[in-house]
């Protein structure tokens, strides 16, 4: 037993002694270390210390960087998805909101038929009032183009002799002629009041083998437009011809009317079209300038480039749906480009927005560089020049002297594709406009049923004291109001007892 622990003390007594003699010799080489290299030594160690701790920080900070900057951009990517969902959206509504009206609009047509030649006659529930359906009954009969009869053409003086106080219109339309009309009525060369946006009528010119004939052109080809004349001469007329097919034609077009003295396109007012009230303020005008430069930088460069489209008029044709073009049209534009930042807004857009499908028209006084911009300038492809009142002005645009000498609505006209021409821009009055754009719902309105125009004329008058007094026969009553009874006297006593709800 005492042999056995005195084995087992002499084990203890050598392991502890191994880790103590280490112990001791570190220790020395530290003091013998701490000795020799002192305090080169306490630097270098203290040196990789701070060293490894700034790397420390700065590779922390850096990934908090990462971190901030990748919220960043999700947030943004975020931002940017909703906002293309709202655009989507809202442009979504509103083509659904114009096709809505449309059908609403449509609803209350009634369609009648008739054989080509018969004018038809519609009696308006509540006003008692009787109206023709269409108003050029020359060129159309349900729809279908028809050549003109000699009764017809007599009946439709007749009927727009009360009708206007504006002269009555001859238009010979494929017919040779000698000079243009100095009148060219909006409602006879836009088939059915309808526009096309494929075929929008500039106006009426002569061809080459003098007859007259329309100038037409698709809004995809027209892009961008300049019409510029001296005051007075029919910049408003033609922006509102043109604008007027865009209103009324069957595919969905966006509207954007600026017009500060709310006079040349006011009577757009009610134009289901319009994307905004008609602007006249700066901030609002800038303020809706910006939305569309956003969203077609945005939205319609994403929709284009999904479909691989160069321009608007190639998505729509690729695209199962339909992208509505965008016109701005600007009235009086010579003081609105005075205003520095809208001219520049309008410029950045005239350069860019073109493939995306929206479009610049612009009246102007004056096509001068203290005007307009010349960069500005040069991306309208279409020019039109009015009459202008002197010789400089008439060369500024088109070079063109014969503008010195043009009546109101006569233009020189340069657009892509065609040579320039001269034509007789359409016209359509005021009132008639507002008529043609009501909102549905509203009491329709034509020109021909406005109360002075549908009182009878004279010898119409006398026509129906006849009938009232019992005599029955048109014959008759044609030669008492017309010393004459033909054929051609004879309808029209038909037409003014038809109109006026004898027969
Ligand atoms: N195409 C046209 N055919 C016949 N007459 C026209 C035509 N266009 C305009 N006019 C006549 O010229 C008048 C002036 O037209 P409009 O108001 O469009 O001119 P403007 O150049 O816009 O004038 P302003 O500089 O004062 O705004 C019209 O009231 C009309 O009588
Ligand atoms: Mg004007």
């Amino acid at each position: 037993m005492n042999e056995g622990q005195s084995r087992g003390e002499g084990r203890v007594g050598l392991s502890l002694s191994i880790p103590a003699i280490i112990s001791m010799l570190l220790v020395l080489a530290v003091v013998g270390i701490y000795l020799a290299a002192g305090e080169a030594l306490v630097d270098a160690l203290s040196l990789i210390l701070q060293v490894g701790g700034i790397s420390l920080a700065a590779s922390i900070a850096f990934l908090c960087l990462i971190g901030v900057l990748y919220a960043g951009w999700l947030a943004y990517q975020r931002g940017r998805t909703a906002q293309e969902a709202r655009w989507a959206a809202a442009a979504q509504r509103r083509l659904l909101e114009a096709q809505a009206l449309r059908e609403e609009r449509d609803a209350q047509v009634l369609v009648v038929t008739a054989k080509a030649g018969e004018q038809i006659l519609i009696r308006d529930t509540g006003h008692g009032q009787w109206r023709q359906a269409h108003l050029d009954m020359r060129l159309y009969a349900n729809g279908a183009a028809t050549d003109p009869s000699p009764l017809e053409i007599a009946v439709w003086r007749e009927f727009n002799r009360p009708a206007s106080s504006l002269p009555v219109p001859a238009l010979p339309i494929g017919q040779p002629s000698f000079e243009l009309p100095t009148l060219v009525r909006w409602s006879e060369v836009v088939p059915g009041q309808r526009g096309d946006l494929n075929n929008l009528i500039l106006g009426l010119r002569l061809n080459e083998q003098g007859q007259l004939s329309p100038l037409n052109i698709s809004l995809y080809e027209l892009f961008h437009t300049i019409a510029a004349a001296s005051s007075g001469w029919g910049k408003s007329a033609f922006l509102s011809a043109i604008l007027a097919q865009l209103a009324t034609c069957p595919d969905p077009v966006e509207l954007i009317l600026i017009d500060q003295q709310f006079h040349g396109l006011a009577a757009f007012k009610e134009c289901d079209r319009l994307r905004y009230p008609i602007l006249q303020q700066p901030g609002e005008i800038l303020g809706a300038l910006h939305e569309v430069y956003a969203e077609a930088i945005q939205y319609r460069a994403a929709l284009l480039r999904r479909y691989d489209a160069d321009n608007l008029a190639e998505y729509n044709q690729k695209a199962d749906h339909f992208l509505p073009p965008v016109i701005v049209a600007v009235d009086e534009a010579s003081a609105l480009l005075a205003d520095r930042d809208i001219g520049q807004v309008l410029k950045k857009q005239a350069w860019e927005l073109r493939k995306f499908g929206v479009y610049q028209m612009l009246a102007l006084t004056s096509a001068k560089g203290t005007v307009i911009d010349t960069d500005h300038r040069q991306q309208f492809s279409s020019k039109v020049q009015l009459h202008a009142n002197d010789k400089s002005q008439a060369r500024l645009l088109l070079d063109t002297v014969e503008a010195l000498d043009f009546p109101p609505g006569r233009a020189v006209v340069d657009v892509p594709g065609l040579s320039p021409a001269i034509v007789q821009t359409p016209y359509i009055p005021k009132r008639e406009l507002r008529s043609l754009l009501k909102p549905a719902g509203q009491s329709p309105a034509s020109p021909a049923m406005e109360p002075e125009l549908i009182k009878p004329t004279d010898k119409q008058q006398v026509a129906l004291n006849l009938w009232d007094r019992g005599e029955r026969s048109p014959s008759v009553i044609a030669f008492q109001v017309y010393n004459d009874a033909g054929g051609r006297q004879i309808e029209l006593v038909n037409k003014t007892l038809r109109k006026f709800g004898r027969i």
